[in-house]
């Protein structure tokens, strides 16, 4: 393990960093960087410290390579909200828990999960797709027995960065029916939401438990499971949250009180807040344009959300040349011939950076790798595993430096 010191503006890691080795074999494709340890300890920091049980969300890196990571260290249930990623799981960890938690699914999809891939657990925000989920999973027109429901109830998405509100959820008027419906047709009946991705504030988790409790008290309905989903967030530039634990004691505290019984469970479904830490991306600087640069990946690669919701990331100068240049900011272009194809950033960085340079993009482990495609004939194919500290963390000292010495 290589050594880093808590650094701020323009100092620069110590010679001998794993990624300077792998900029220095000068690589003409986008390299993805792999920090397992990363991972292990974010898998580890919820296991141990949130106060129930916590699944992890595939969507946000569905890497075969993750997912055994995660299983190693103590994630046993995953949501899954495709036949696709049911596929995946399954064959990857046959012994994990599957959890089906997209509210609008095709009844193929149910009937799939259920039959061939031992699915028991599905949400659901409306009457008629409770009817699909029963229908899928009977047997010679027996419904089955076995079903964990989960109700999903819309919530107030404001503290989230990224709103998941609009879409999905129960409204208020029509929960008591939900809830008295799926009671019937369920083994274990439960109740789930959604604040939004990137949650920056724990207040969002108390007034969800709100909801949860009005929609209890109103239907008058035994819930064995609440569901407080994902949205814990990460850490990048002009999004620092308060720690988890935060997050994690108002959730323990709202769920302690809540009208249920003391064998009720409590879970969430951690997507980003797992994975975050541990992907990065090499790029190359192929052209600068003023402050403008060229790099060989972007909005169909990695970038997705720095190209279209206008998402940070931090970055680093992966470069011989020291640290004594003054940062300025930058936006980047990547490979494709789509002016869409542009990160505003901005993306601070020595003002010197030029044609041939090495920039580490960091935190791109959730949502970034996973929604990369090949269009246009790019995108990163090469993979390394690095021992030394992502460019930010949630879980211990950050050591964010602006160049890496080659
Ligand atoms: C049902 C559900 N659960 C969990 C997540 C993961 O959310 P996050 O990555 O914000 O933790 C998502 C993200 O879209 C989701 O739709």
């Amino acid at each position: 393990m290589h050594k880093h010191h808590r650094a701020l503006g323009l100092a620069s890691t110590p010679v001998g960093n794993p990624v300077a080795d792998i900029a220095k074999s000068r690589p003409a494709q986008p390299v993805t960087l792999l920090r397992p340890h990363a991972a292990r300890r974010a898998a580890r920091f919820f296991v141990e410290k949130f106060p129930g049980r916590s699944l992890y969300a595939v969507k946000a890196n569905p890497s075969p390579a993750l997912l055994k990571i995660l299983w190693d260290s103590g994630v046993t249930h995953y949501d899954v909200a495709s036949i696709g990623e049911i596929r995946l799981v399954h064959e990857t960890l046959p012994e994990a828990v599957l959890c089906f938690m997209h509210p609008v699914k095709a009844e193929e999809a149910i009937s799939e999960a259920y039959f061939s891939h031992g699915v028991k657990t599905f949400s659901l925000d409306t009457l008629e797709e409770l009817e699909k989920i029963v229908r899928a999973t009977s047997t010679d027109g027996k419904p089955a027995s076995d079903l964990n429901l989960l109700v999903r109830l819309q919530v107030n998405n404001e503290h989230a960065k990224l709103s998941l509100g609009a879409k999905f959820g129960a409204q208020p008027a029509d929960v008591k029916a939900l809830l008295f419906a799926a009671r019937q047709a369920s083994d274990a009946l439960g109740i789930c939401f959604h604040v939004g991705s990137q949650a920056m504030a724990p207040t969002a988790y108390a007034e969800a438990m709100g909801r949860v409790r009005d929609a209890i008290v109103d239907a008058a309905v035994t819930v064995d499971i609440v569901d407080v989903g994902g949205g814990f967030p990460s850490t990048y530039p002009g999004m620092e949250p308060p720690p988890l634990e935060a997050y994690f004691d108002v959730i323990h505290s709202t769920f302690e009180a809540l009208p249920i019984s003391y064998s009720a469970e409590l879970w969430c479904e951690p997507g980003r807040a797992l994975c975050a830490e541990y992907a990065s991306l090499l790029v190359r600087v192929e052209k600068r344009r003023g402050n403008e640069l060229y790099i060989n990946d972007g909005a169909y690669g990695a970038l997705f959300d720095a190209a279209h919701i206008g998402w940070r990331y931090p970055v680093r100068l992966v470069s011989e040349r020291g640290a004594k240049v003054r940062p300025m900011d930058f936006s980047f272009y990547g490979p494709t011939c789509d002016d869409l194809d542009r990160m505003a950033g901005p993306f601070q960085l020595p003002a010197d950076v030029d044609t041939g340079d090495y920039i580490e993009i960091g935190m791109l482990g959730a949502y970034g790798c996973a929604m990369r495609t090949a269009f246009n004939g790019f995108g990163a194919e090469r993979t390394e595993v690095v021992d030394d500290e992502p460019m930010a963390t949630l879980y211990g000292e950050t050591q964010h430096s602006n160049v890496v010495r080659l």
